[in-house]
């Protein structure tokens, strides 16, 4: 067992240290070689040291460097050392975090991860909260538990008796809300087209004069951080319209939420801890492995009654908080265990400063190609690049070209319209070397 496990972890960081000097995109050759495992099912067992081999030899080539530098697309973090090493730590406990009574370690570590994440982002100690594996799934957790409480409160058992019949649901959310609300939408019955959707300014934020008149049960969706322009909804607008008509707000806040911990970004942030719902990513901007996620909920009670379970086979009485109470799963994985250890190394002044880095990066990014004539589409207030380099062809041209170069890796959208490349920085290990050296690379591309 300690030889493998050795030589895994050699190979982990010598695959890190590769990181510096090698092309972000992998090379059509290593994509190729990749077919190389695609081989029978094998009759008989493997030395589990041959087994890693393959994994290193033709894995780690085929791998987007998406744990290095210079990686830009979607909105992507790195890991933290500490959290990695938390990471692998926690997975050789191998604990099936359900339950207090049976993980106590994992149960306890996700309790403190917990009280630390509503100190950051300024809610209530007392408001539910659930490790969960991305935004994706904290938008299905919470609005289940958003569905619970408008629909108690009209006398309906959404648990028990489920949507048939009961009294509608009006959603609300922005006309640029991400894609990933509306499939939590349909997965939780309220339907990927049943919504109403207000439109939106130049950034993507929601007009509040548009908001349509509530009554009866009502959520109204939000974002905190547009994926393409970072941008924020107008919070305290939205939550006063919402609370004339006792409707539920839920904030999309994937990345933005964490603009919370850093004093320079803390502006965007007003209104948003009077919502009653919030979802958000450690695996963005926290910098922690995949995947991590995290729903909170003001009303505990609604998060417990969507996703509690209770049998006589599972010790789930008690004082402590079972992890099982708040999320869909009941056996899982104790993800908090890392997002404790990135907290824990962090502390405020290091998450404030990893959060405000990033966020000078990104300005960097801006200035040096407006410097350089091309078009930056959005006010950069966080951690969002939106560049046009000329008409739609030339601009994927560009993309094609840098992704091809390998010096980094941006995406490409169409934002209202118009054709641009995405720059997210959200790494804790790009430096401002790496933000030159990038940025060098995109301006030799383009001029090409
Ligand atoms: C604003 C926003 N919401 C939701 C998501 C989905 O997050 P996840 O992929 O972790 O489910 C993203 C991902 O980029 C996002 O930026």
């Amino acid at each position: 067992m300690r030889q493998i496990l050795e030589d895994s972890a050699q190979r982990a960081i010598a695959y890190l240290e590769s990181l510096e000097d090698r092309r972000v995109a992998p090379d059509p050759a290593s994509i190729s070689a990749l077919s190389a495992l695609d081989e029978g099912f094998p009759q008989a067992p493997t030395d589990p040291a041959l087994v890693l081999q393959l994994l290193d030899e033709f894995g780690s080539p085929a791998t987007m460097a998406m744990a290095g530098p210079r990686f830009f697309g979607f909105v992507i973090g790195g890991s933290l050392p500490v959290a990695l090493a938390a990471n692998w730590l926690a997975d050789a406990w191998d604990q099936n975090s359900g339950l207090f009574k049976v993980t106590p370690a994992t149960a306890a570590l996700e309790q403190i991860a917990l009280d630390w994440l509503l100190e950051i982002f300024g809610l209530p100690s007392t408001c539910a909260g659930a490790f969960v594996t991305g935004t994706t799934v904290a938008h299905i957790t919470a609005l289940a538990a958003a569905r619970h409480a408008v629909l108690e409160r009209v006398g309906w058992n959404v648990e028990a008796d489920g949507l048939f019949g009961a009294p509608p649901i009006t959603v609300v959310t922005g006309e640029e809300a991400h894609p990933t609300l509306f499939k939590a939408l349909g997965v939780v019955g309220l339907g990927r087209n049943r919504v109403v959707r207000v439109p939106v300014d130049a950034q993507g934020r929601m007009r509040p004069e548009a908001l349509p008149h509530l009554s009866g049960p009502a959520i109204i969706c939000t974002q905190a951080g547009n994926v393409n322009t970072g941008a924020f909804d107008p919070h305290p607008a939205i939550i006063e319209h919402a609370r004339q008509s006792g409707a539920w707000v839920h904030v999309d806040g994937a990345f933005g939420l964490w603009a919370a911990a850093a004093p320079s970004r803390a502006y965007q942030y007003v209104g948003i801890a009077q919502a009653d719902s919030w979802a958000t990513d450690a695996h963005k901007w926290l910098n922690v492995p995949y995947d991590s996620g995290l729903a909170l909920v003001r009303d505990c009670d609604a998060l417990r009654a969507a996703m509690a379970v209770t049998a006589e086979y599972l010790p789930t009485a008690g004082e402590q908080r079972n992890p099982s109470d708040y999320t869909p799963e009941l056996s899982r994985r104790g993800r908090g265990v890392e997002v404790w250890a990135a907290l824990r190394s962090l502390g405020r002044s290091g998450l404030a400063d990893l959060i405000e880095r990033t966020c000078r990066h990104a300005r960097r990014f801006a200035e040096g190609l407006s410097a350089a004539g091309y078009a930056v589409l959005n006010e950069v207030t966080l951690n969002q690049v939106l560049v046009s380099f000329g008409d739609a062809d030339k601009t994927q041209r560009v993309i094609a070209g840098i992704q091809e170069d390998g010096t980094c890796w941006c995406g490409g959208t169409v934002w209202q319209g118009q054709t641009a490349m995405r720059i997210s920085v959200s790494s804790w290990a790009t430096t401002e070397a790496d933000v030159e050296r990038s940025l060098e690379a995109m301006l030799r591309v383009a001029a090409s």
